[in-house]
């Protein structure tokens, strides 16, 4: 006896239907599609790039390392200071400073949004390599982005450069004092 058109008992409102099989094309595929899933699961040779999951993470992860270039050593604090000495750098820096700090911390470090920057008082620290690491960490939460995310390592060293030596200007309208005082 054929499958094929063989009535179903019930009747719903008087319609009944018949109980066909799925072509076996369809079926063919639909088992093929739960085995395919499996064997990509595993990504084993010859799929994909047949090196498993792990291993494809971990080459995603060198690729995008390899694309980003490995962050620049921090300078060491006699290599800061050589640079805060350096006329050249240190323009770079008043450049970079006009740029992105003065609208927080205003053009002559005077200090708006942000502390003033040419007093003895320091919130993070006054040593050079505390203000360089202040401006490479940000302080997110009061508001003080973190730039080695946004600028380059040579452009955080010049502007921290820039800070040091706006220490002991007279910025037109000062902020007053925050912080501890770091006598240098
Ligand atoms: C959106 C505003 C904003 C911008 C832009 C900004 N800062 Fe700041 N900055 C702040 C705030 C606010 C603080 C104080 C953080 C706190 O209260 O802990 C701060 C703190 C600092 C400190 C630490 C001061 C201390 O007393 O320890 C340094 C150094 C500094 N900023 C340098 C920079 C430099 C360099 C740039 C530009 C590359 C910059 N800032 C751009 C808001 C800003």
């Amino acid at each position: 006896m054929s499958d094929q058109d063989r009535l179903i008992e019930h009747s719903y409102d008087g319609i009944q239907e018949y109980d066909n099989p799925m072509p076996r094309w369809w079926v063919t595929m639909f088992w093929a599609t739960i085995v395919y899933a499996g064997l990509y699961y595993l990504n084993i040779g010859g799929m994909g790039s047949g090196e498993g999951r792990i291993a494809q993470y971990e080459a995603s992860m060198a690729a995008a390392a390899a694309a980003r270039p490995p962050e620049a050593p921090t300078l060491s604090p006699e290599a800061l200071l050589a640079l805060a000495n350096d006329p050249a750098r240190v323009a770079a820096g008043k450049e970079d400073f006009t740029k992105y700090c003065a609208s927080c911390h205003a053009a002559d470090g005077g200090g708006l949004i942000g502390p003033n920057l040419t007093d003895d008082a320091w919130l993070h620290g006054g040593r050079i390599e505390e203000v360089h690491k202040t401006i490479v960490e940000g302080v997110l939460a009061k508001g003080m982005p973190a730039w080695g995310q946004i600028l380059t390592p040579a452009e955080v060293d010049d502007v921290a450069a820039y800070v040091w030596s706006l220490h002991g200007t007279t910025p037109a309208a000062p902020k007053a004092a925050e912080g501890e005082v770091v006598l240098r």
